[in-house]
């Protein structure tokens, strides 16, 4: 059931009233539903039940740190997935345990693998050759053997947006898969590496199961091909990327997430590590936004509105598309509009050719699906301060994460 219904004609977020935020915290501003997250989290982790695994909520989508408390206090506690020393720090601050958390991306520095080392981390992801030999380094400097995985690029077309497609050969994530048996071959000579699991991503917003089979279940043979071969692994992390409903897709559901990841590594007898991000954040939050100006032109009515492209990139980025409800419900003619932001780009259109009730000034709407990759993706460009986050728990709700205030811009700078 969506936690943002409407009741009379006036959009809720649980039980709370989003025009009741709007008005007591301003616009714009991402509202999110602990009722939806905690949902959407036991879902996905029941529908693995009875086979070894640990989720590790993805801390791009979102990283505010309520929602990572959130998290890390369900069931027998989440993992995370992170990219960043950042990122292990808000994990750290939030209350996440680094000892189910994996540290994934292409550039890690040496402070940064030092920092998770000592953090005591599951895992870190590693993606290059070059990368190992460092992460070797670290580990010899600290006297541990920093636990691996390898993460290798399966060429699976994931068939999702080109900027969003990770597990092409062509792509800069991951070691090629033909180089996988080599350099667990040379992590074995390290004293400062310990090989421990084996990863892949291949994408975000899947909505097929085809390319996720086939690209697990080549790395779940690369992974038995590993055992045979006297590597001591245990994890097999997935990746991430299961796709959510932003308006007509049809994603599968997490129950039929887990039947084809189960499938797939059924051989290996692996504890499997899942990275959802927008599967458990995405359809949680929403961005409220007020009407500036209307704006009819002989070619198009432009809706004017409070939040830009800075707010929510992924219109702009990836010509995503977000769904946009009135706060209080309308009557009266739809007519097709752009709604678009304050932001000085021509991209910053959040809406395009949307039919629509024309709003009034001042009239409030949501951003709806604007829960993964929104506030973490949320800039400053044109000077406009961040907006403000609340999260929402039945009828209470409170704000996470202040509006950046003005000051706040040109903070560490020296004129
Ligand atoms: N694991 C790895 C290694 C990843 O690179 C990602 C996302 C995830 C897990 C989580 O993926 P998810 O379950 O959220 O699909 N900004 C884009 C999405 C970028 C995804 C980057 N990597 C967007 O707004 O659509």
């Amino acid at each position: 059931m969506t936690a943002f219904p409407y009741r009379k004609g006036v959009l809720h977020a649980e039980g709370v009233p989003l025009s009741a935020i709007a008005d007591a915290v301003g616009t714009p501003t991402y509202v999110y539903s602990a009722r939806a997250l905690t949902e959407r989290f036991r879902e996905v982790t029941d529908a693995f039940e009875g086979h070894p695994h640990l989720l590790c909520y993805s801390v791009k989508a979102n990283s505010n740190l309520a929602i990572l408390r959130l998290f890390a206090g369900l069931g027998v506690g989440s993992g995370f997935d992170i990219v960043s020393g950042g990122e292990l720090a808000r994990v750290k601050q939030a209350g996440g345990d680094p000892s189910k958390t994996v540290f994934a991306g292409v550039g890690k520095t040496p402070d940064e693998m030092a920092q998770a080392l000592d953090a005591g981390i599951l895992l870190f992801n590693v993606e290059s050759a070059e990368e190992l030999e460092a992460l070797d380094a670290v580990g010899r400097r600290l006297g541990k053997r920093a636990p691996f995985a390898l993460r290798v690029n399966p060429d699976v077309d994931a068939r999702t947006h080109r900027y969003i497609s990770t597990g092409l050969k062509t792509s800069k994530f991951g070691v090629p898969f033909e180089e996988a048996l080599a350099l667990y071959a040379r992590a074995k000579k390290l004293k400062g590496v310990k090989a421990l699991g084996l990863d892949c991503h291949i994408g975000s917003q899947l909505t097929r199961t085809a390319p996720m089979r086939a690209a697990i279940s080549k790395v779940a043979e690369l992974y038995v091909a590993l055992k045979a071969r006297g590597h001591a692994l245990e994890y097999l992390d997935v990746g991430g990327g299961l796709g959510i409903t932003y308006s007509d897709e049809t994603p599968p559901s997490p129950q039929e997430y887990a039947r084809t990841v189960l499938a797939a590594t059924e051989s290996t007898g692996a504890t499997l590590l899942l990275e959802p991000g927008r599967a458990l954040v995405g359809n949680a939050g929403v961005l409220l936004t007020r009407v500036l100006y209307r704006k009819p032109t002989a070619s198009r009515t432009f809706v004017v509105v409070d939040a830009g492209m800075n707010d929510l990139l992924r219109p702009a980025l990836y010509e995503a598309h977000h769904a946009l409800q009135p706060l209080v419900k309308r009557r009266g003619r739809a007519v097709e509009v752009d709604v678009v932001g304050p932001v000085c780009e021509s991209t910053d259109v959040l809406a395009r050719a949307r039919p629509l009730v024309l709003p009034r000034q001042d009239d409030l709407y949501a951003f709806m699906s604007a829960g993964a990759y929104g506030m973490s993706m949320a800039s400053t460009y044109n000077s406009r301060p961040r907006p403000a986050e609340v999260l929402v728990d039945g009828e209470a709700w409170r704000v996470v994460r202040e509006r950046e205030r003005v000051e706040d811009l040109w903070r560490g700078e020296r004129a």
